[in-house]
């Protein structure tokens, strides 16, 4: 797979100023593996191993208290965008945001994550059902993507879509959903990691996925 951004531009766009590509995993760098698959060591002396010791390649020192430079590096590490939606309990309305922090975690129980932001005004209401719905984006749905990451109005308007088996919204085009209930919530800095147990899941339309690149959205290429 090769993503090829649309618009390569730096994630300081208006979604990314609220949340960007997001610390998907923590900054840090690994030695990648060796043919027998192990990691090797570049360094053993643990003062010259220090992260930010020393300038990265542009001369700059890699310093995660950079906000700016922690995204813009972050955002290398392509991903998908999931909507994660459910039914306000209180109201009947609609509730959602879009994530690009999504990620499996266990076969058995069935368990995936992602990452909510303590400024999030949409997660208290979808917590509150206690049932959500994940919907894997496609290519197509730009427009979900971006009405689900505004903050406050109707998201849902203009929007169509039909209820799963467990009752979450899924949006015509969605390429796959999965029904969850809360697992755990597991504070993390400025978010909290939700991990969410699988009651159900199933494929719904073909189609590419939409890629978030560099603050932006790519393409998917087999
Ligand atoms: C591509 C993309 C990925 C996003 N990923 C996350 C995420 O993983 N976690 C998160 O809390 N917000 C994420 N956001 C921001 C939320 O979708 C949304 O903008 C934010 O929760 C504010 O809306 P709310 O107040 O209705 O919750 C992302 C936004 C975009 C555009």
């Amino acid at each position: 797979m090769s993503t090829d951004a649309a618009r390569p531009t730096t994630p300081d766009t208006a979604h990314s100023s609220s949340r960007g590509p997001g610390p998907r995993h923590p900054a840090g760098e690994h030695a990648p593996p060796t043919a027998d698959g192990h990691h090797a060591r570049t360094d053993a002396r643990p003062e010259r191993a220090a992260l930010g010791a020393r300038p990265g390649r542009n001369g700059r020192h890699a310093s995660p208290s950079d906000n700016k430079h922690f995204r813009n590096v972050l955002g290398r590490f392509a991903t998908g965008v999931v909507a994660i939606t459910a039914v306000d309990e209180a109201t009947g309305d609609p509730c959602g945001l879009a994530a690009n922090s999504f990620t499996s975690v266990s076969l058995d129980p069935p368990l995936v994550a992602f990452c909510v932001a303590h400024t999030s005004t949409s997660w208290p209401r979808v917590k509150a059902a206690g049932r959500l719905c994940v919907n894997v984006l496609a290519e197509s749905q730009r427009q979900v993507c971006d009405r689900l990451a505004a903050r406050g109005g109707d998201k849902f308007a203009g929007l169509s879509w039909s209820l799963s088996p467990a009752g979450g919204p899924v949006f015509d085009g969605t390429l796959a959903w999965l029904d969850c209930t809360i697992e755990s919530e597991h504070p993390a800095g400025d978010h909290v990691i939700v991990v969410a147990r699988v009651h159900g899941l199933d494929k719904h339309e073909d189609g590419n996925p939409l890629v978030f690149f560099r603050g932006d959205y790519g393409r998917f290429h087999a």
